[in-house]
């Protein structure tokens, strides 16, 4: 088969395409023909060297893709030669083949061309679990994404504003603050010039906020939480160590949460895949949720898609195709 590599830590530059063994599925696993994948930010941080695969996983590129069954391993059911699907993947997606744990195969949801659909698998699953089954974000309830033009954030707003919360997204430019409020957002915050905590607590505070900065906007978070409100940080593009006010959560009867999807066991995100599929692939196919995938670019080009990531021009989700 063939798959990007990264033979030495770098820049985009470090992708390399080559040819590796074809694989085979083992008890439980799917092989897919991998039809597409997409680009997540974790893959430029595994790029460059800093964010590993867990153990047992591939170290092949990719946390999603979509694709059509190829061979299926021993004791699975459900799943035949020549079903179509998608997948949630802890690595191996940047390849014309990856072998996937039954649990973490979903259907495409109906309407949804099988490209498309490599660009769901991990928003929506990183939503999901964590702004509903983490933060149990209810009806009524504000809730604020930070980086709400990029991948993730363009999933929480649709699903927060499809299950009736009111939403509030952070960007950089008035053109991706337009696909924020496009897609439901009732308060873009253009995050270079206005303050958010100030925004939000016009309006309450924020019920559940789900943040891409970490260390960045620790402190600014929790100013920006209603009492009982939960923070779910799921990035650290503003770095790792940051100071929290105890005293302001405490008052507030506040949390702070952190997760990871990629190193979950393969029962949990077999437990969040069923639920996309029961709570989201629903919304996908009744268009009120939809894939915003800013280029599908062939993975030949997967140097000039982790660019796009890299520069922040894009919006939504950078696909590739095999
Ligand atoms: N923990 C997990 O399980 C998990 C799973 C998936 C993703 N993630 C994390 O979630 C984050 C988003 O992922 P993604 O795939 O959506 O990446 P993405 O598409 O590259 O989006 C990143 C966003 O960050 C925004 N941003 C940059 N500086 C900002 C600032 N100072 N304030 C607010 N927003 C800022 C960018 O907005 P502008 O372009 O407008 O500047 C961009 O939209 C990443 O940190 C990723 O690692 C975590």
């Amino acid at each position: 088969m063939r798959a990007v590599v990264v033979p030495e830590p770098g820049g985009p530059e470090a992708l390399t395409l080559s040819d590796l063994p074809d694989l085979e599925p083992g008890p439980g696993e799917v092989l897919l023909d991998v039809a597409a994948t997409a680009v997540n930010r974790a893959d430029l941080l595994q790029r460059r060297g800093f964010y590993p695969p867990p153990p047992g996983a591939s170290d092949v590129l990719g946390l999603e893709c979509s694709g059509t069954v190829a061979a299926v391993g021993d004791g699975v059911e459900g799943w035949s030669v020549g079903d179509q699907a998608c997948a949630l993947l802890a690595g191996g997606g940047y390849a014309t083949g990856v072998v996937v744990p039954a649990e973490q195969l979903m259907p495409v949801p109906a309407g949804i061309d099988l490209v498309t659909a490599a660009a769901l698998p991990e928003v929506a699953a990183t939503v999901w679990s964590n702004v509903f089954m983490v933060a149990g974000l209810q009806p009524g309830e504000l809730f604020l994404v930070h980086g709400g033009a990029g991948g993730i954030g363009t999933m929480a707003i649709q699903l927060a504003t499809a299950y009736g919360a009111r939403v509030a997204a952070t960007a950089g430019s008035a053109e991706k603050l337009a696909v924020c409020t496009e897609l439901g957002a009732e308060l873009a915050i253009n995050y270079r010039d206005e303050d958010f905590v100030e925004v939000v607590r016009e309006h309450g505070g924020a019920d559940v906020i789900l943040d891409n900065m970490g260390a960045k906007y620790l402190g600014r978070n929790v100013d920006a939480l209603a009492t009982e409100g939960r923070l779910v940080v799921i990035g650290m593009q503003g770095g790792t160590k940051g100071e929290l006010d105890l005293g302001k959560l405490l008052g507030k009867r506040g949390a702070v949460i952190a997760t990871s999807l990629r190193s979950r066991p393969v029962a949990e995100k077999g437990a969040i895949c069923a639920a996309l599929v029961e709570h989201v692939w629903p919304l996908v196919a009744d268009g009120k949720v939809r894939p915003i995938v800013h280029a599908t670019l062939p993975l030949e080009q997967v140097r000039e898609a982790h660019t796009m990531l890299e520069d922040s021009v894009h919006v939504g989700k950078v696909v590739l195709t095999t």
